[in-house]
């Protein structure tokens, strides 16, 4: 059987929704993938029976109070503890040993979505002694995500995911070192957010960050036109200091970005980059 189709999105309807997004609520979505947008946009429309962006566009003027839910629904905020442990191994092997000796670690995580991937950077740092030097930041648009990052509590059901992929990234650690059960909920140990700061920050208008050691920022220039791409990598090096980590998800590309000749590649295959010293 063939899904539902979505609700067909007229241009016209699209440049109404940029206009008041970005009037009421300050968010400019014009640099996201009109595609993925699309989609989000038909999926929100379907669930609350609205029959074209119009009404959408209606529905956000007259209830300035619902642009917060909004923002949540319109987001894509998929995750994983240790998404693509490859990658977390490279960093591991790779990135973690240049700051052995810092004095400080400052890491932020850009699109944080429900705190997934920066409690595994907190358990990868107590593994190597680095976690009482570390400072974190875990920043996204979607403050409902942010809430639910804050309690570091995650459905059993995903338990198996996460175990293996832990497994993989940390072999021979004891999962029950980080991880206690209760009720149908998987709880990691506060300790690990002691060190982590949780912000509402949008990376595509705000001004960025400074000075960071490294900077994680996962599967979220994906979301974005090429064009955009290319000024929040600009943003997210100009955030690094010389010699600093940037790592981007394994299906980005620094193609289209012209800060890219700001760094070299540590490993390539996971997309762990580093900023040159000049
Ligand atoms: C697919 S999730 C990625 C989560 C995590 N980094 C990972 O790779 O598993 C993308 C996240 O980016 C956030 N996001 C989207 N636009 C953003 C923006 N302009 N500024 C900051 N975060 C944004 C979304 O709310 C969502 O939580």
């Amino acid at each position: 059987m063939l899904p539902e189709a979505l609700p067909e999105i007229a241009e016209a309807d699209l440049e109404r929704f940029f206009q008041i997004m970005q009037a009421q609520f300050g968010y400019d979505f014009r640099g996201y993938a009109p595609a993925s947008l699309k989609r989000r946009l038909g999926t929100v429309l379907k669930r609350y029976g609205l029959k074209d962006l119009h009404a959408l566009n209606q529905r956000l003027l007259a209830q300035p109070d619902y642009g917060e839910r909004f923002i949540s629904e319109i987001t894509v905020s998929t995750t994983e503890l240790f998404r693509d442990p490859s990658a977390w191994v490279a960093f591991r092997l790779q990135a973690l040993p240049l700051f052995a000796q810092a004095p400080h670690l400052r890491i932020w995580h850009v699109g944080a979505s429900t705190g997934e991937e920066v409690l595994s950077m907190a358990i990868l740092l107590k593994e190597t002694g680095l976690y009482e030097r570390a400072h974190l930041y875990a920043t996204d648009i979607d403050t409902y995500s942010l809430a639910q990052a804050q309690r570091a509590r995650y459905p059993l059901r995903l338990k198996n995911l996460y175990q293996q992929n832990f497994a993989a990234v940390l072999p021979g650690v004891p999962w029950q070192r980080y991880v206690k059960e209760e009720g149908n909920e998987m709880v990691f140990d506060p300790a690990l957010l002691e060190r982590v700061r949780f912000l509402k920050h949008n990376i595509v208008s705000e001004a960025p960050f400074a000075s960071f050691e490294v900077v994680v920022c996962r599967n979220l220039l994906i979301y974005f036109t090429p064009a955009l791409q290319d000024q929040v990598v600009t943003r997210l090096v100009d955030s690094l200091m010389p010699g600093g980590i940037l790592m981007i998800g394994t299906k980005e590309s620094l193609f289209w970005c012209a800060a890219a000749k700001r760094l070299v590649a540590v490993n390539e295959t996971e997309r762990i980059y580093r900023r040159r010293s000049l």
